[in-house]
């Protein structure tokens, strides 16, 4: 059966967005003129999702308002014949069908895929975490439903990261399949960099059976006294297949300020509206006294 079914985990605190997560979802932090999840939500339906369904909680009803009317905007763009921009608008609305359940409580990754339970019902389904922006082509999630097609089961991108940082990730550890697919024997979140079985660290985008369900509700709390949804699919894959998928396409780390400026310039410069200008003024910056200045 084909993916249709998109849950995105829009829930999280932003805390190392701060100070502007206080009061704006990190996934609505601009890249560019788009919010974050917007080019999430394009990523999912050039993959062919149909259904976005918005994982919230209380504090981020901006991020279920962005795709839906905004009545008094609209109107008034009508009205002054400002036809462009309320086109934009409504294509948002037009991209998928959006719904949202909510999460009560901050209790996980595996906790907030389990509220989206009866939504997705008996179908296979991606998971998205929108903190993780990815430009690829084909888009990632396009790859991992293509190997779900292929090996059937939940498959998990994944990425090298230096060795140093394998304490900020989810951590696989596997047997090669094919050219970057391993059949995986565990996953492992956030080990020491002395206990990581790789380097091959877990990237925000999954594609799973209802299956996960069942061990989303088997596994005790976790790293950070948290539902994680690794220990579920770790619990999953020692006695079903769980591959890995190493997709093509950058990954930039909305969580990570560093990412979020990097991403902001790379996505304006692929944008044929605003790259001249930008390039002008990045050409322009003296990097080398910069680089002493500070
Ligand atoms: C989450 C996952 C982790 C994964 C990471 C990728 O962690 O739990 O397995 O490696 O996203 O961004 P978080 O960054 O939300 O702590």
């Amino acid at each position: 059966m084909s993916v249709r079914k998109g849950v995105f985990l829009v829930a999280g605190l932003g805390t190392r967005t701060l100070p502007a997560a206080k009061s704006i979802p990190k996934v609505m932090l601009p890249l560019a003129d788009k919010p974050a999840i917007q080019y999430v939500v394009e990523e999912a339906v050039a993959a062919g999702i149909e259904q976005v369904i918005l994982v919230t909680a209380a504090g981020n009803q901006a991020v279920e308002d962005y795709f839906d009317t905004a009545y008094r905007l609209e109107e008034s763009l009508a009205t002054r014949g400002k036809h462009k921009e309320l086109a934009e608008l409504q294509g948002l609305k037009e991209m998928a069908t959006v719904i949202g359940v909510r999460q009560h409580a901050p209790l996980g990754t595996g906790d907030a895929v389990r509220t989206a339970r009866s939504v997705v019902g008996d179908e296979p389904f991606a998971v998205f975490l929108p903190d993780d922006v990815i430009d690829g082509d084909p888009p990632a999630i396009k790859q991992l439903i293509d190997a779900h097609d292929t090996y059937g089961g939940e498959v998990v991108a994944v990425m090298p990261v230096p060795h140093a940082h394998v304490d900020r990730y989810g951590i696989v550890e596997g047997t090669h399949v094919a050219a970057g697919v391993q059949r995986l024997r565990s996953l492992i979140e956030k080990p020491p960099a002395s206990e990581a079985p790789s380097n091959l660290a877990i990237v925000g985008r999954y594609v799973f059976t209802p299956t996960i369900f069942e061990y989303i509700d088997r596994i005790p709390t976790g790293t950070g006294g948290e539902i994680q949804i690794t220990d579920a699919i770790n619990m999953l894959a020692q006695e079903n297949p769980v591959h890995s998928c190493e997709f093509t396409g950058k990954r930039y780390d909305m969580g990570d300020k560093v990412g979020y400026l990097t991403a902001s310039i790379d996505l304006a410069l692929k944008r044929p509206d605003l790259r001249p200008g930008l390039l002008a003024y990045l050409r322009g910056l003296d990097l080398d006294k910069m680089d002493t200045a500070t």
